[in-house]
């Protein structure tokens, strides 16, 4: 039915009005409380053998929305009472940022994938910080991922995710350190440990400080050279960080310019994920994000080590009730290898 819907009508409007309606709409949704939890008990995963801790937080089952589509946490509620466990909003900046001229948004649709530039278009941080303290309807875990103001030079970037980290760590159930998009010029050299280093260090003495003390993870590329990978888990290891989520779009591609996500980045996502397990086994959570269409992806990497897993252009082609549909799958999956619980499954082929 909705790939009738998808193929029919919504591909033949731009992809980024789509996405605003989308939000909209869910925005709608979030603020309409008796429809908010209905949807909620019939789709969120409520079966105990889903449930997965990580860094001290229970989420309901391990699959939960990728950031990038709620940029502004303006519908995270809704987004839980489709069915993900948990949902990762921005990436948010200290500064608003309008993002790239448009269009800036685009489908692969034979491929299964999208290739964005958005340029981390956002209203920053204290207005998503005033739309986070707002009272909740539905459990939900959020995730806070925080990215570089553009305008901002690279020898004040550590300053500026620290301002975004100290408006947002209080209202995060785990704080994401990005520095993997690359549609903001210079981003992903933060990647290069001597730079990545001072800056996760003052961003985790943020975090720290929270009443609660807040998780903290860093997102990184695909594109990383292999020692690159080791290196950023060695001071992931190092500083204490919780976990890491591997991995953002990939640059390499030959379409518009852009970060390419879906179907294509599944291999080098799944590799990546196995390149960490083996490098800090369960050390660290590892958030798997990349290419995720449909149950048997979330089970290999869960099986490859993957606390968590997250998807987005997966929900894309997938229809609005993809992760409810993920999560059923997946405790049939669950109940047939004979196992009481999703966590039972994690490494088990790493
Ligand atoms: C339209 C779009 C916007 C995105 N924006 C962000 C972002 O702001 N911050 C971020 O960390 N990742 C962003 N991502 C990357 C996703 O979070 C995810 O890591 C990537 O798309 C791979 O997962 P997928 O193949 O399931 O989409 C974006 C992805 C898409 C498709």
């Amino acid at each position: 039915m909705y790939r009738l819907v998808f193929t029919q009508v919504l591909r033949r409007f731009d992809a980024e009005a789509v996405h605003r309606l989308t939000v909209s709409a869910l925005a709608l949704l979030a603020r309409l409380p008796l429809i908010k939890r209905l949807l909620h008990q019939a789709l969120a995963p409520h079966d105990p053998a889903l449930r997965v801790s990580a860094f001290g937080v229970h989420f309901p089952g391990p699959l939960g929305l990728a950031a990038g589509f709620d940029k502004d946490a303006a519908c995270a509620e809704a987004i839980a009472a489709l069915g993900f466990g948990h949902v990762e909003v921005g990436t948010i900046t200290a500064h608003g940022q309008p993002g790239n001229p448009r269009p800036r948004l685009f489908r692969l649709v034979r491929e299964h994938a999208v290739i964005n530039r958005m340029g981390f278009n956002n209203a920053g941080a204290l207005a998503a910080a005033r739309r986070l303290r707002r009272p909740r309807g539905v459990p939900v875990v959020v995730g806070v991922n925080i990215g570089k103001t553009k305008v901002i030079p690279e020898a004040e970037a550590a300053a500026d995710y620290v301002a975004s980290a100290r408006a947002l760590a209080p209202l995060a159930d785990y704080l994401v350190v990005n520095v993997s998009s690359p549609n903001t010029p210079g981003l992903r050299n933060l990647q290069a440990v001597s730079l990545l280093r001072p800056l996760l260090v003052a961003v985790k003495e943020v975090a720290d400080g929270t009443p609660r003390r807040t998780p903290l993870l860093v997102k990184i590329a695909p594109d990383l050279a292999d020692e690159d990978v080791d290196a950023v888990a060695e001071l992931a290891l190092e500083l204490g960080l919780d976990g890491i989520i591997a991995t953002n779009t990939t640059i390499r591609h030959g379409g518009e310019t852009g970060g390419l996500s879906g179907r294509p980045l599944k291999a080098r996502s799944l590799e990546v994920l196995r390149r960490l397990r083996a490098k800090v086994g369960d050390r660290l959570t590892l958030v798997s994000a990349g290419g995720v269409e449909d149950v048997d992806d979330v089970w290999e990497r869960i099986l490859a080590g993957a606390t968590l897993v997250q998807g987005y252009t997966g929900w894309i082609y997938g229809g609005p009730l993809w992760a409810a549909r993920i999560h059923r799958q997946l405790l049939r999956r669950v109940r047939r290898h004979g196992l009481k619980s999703v966590t039972e499954a994690i490494g088990r082929t790493a």
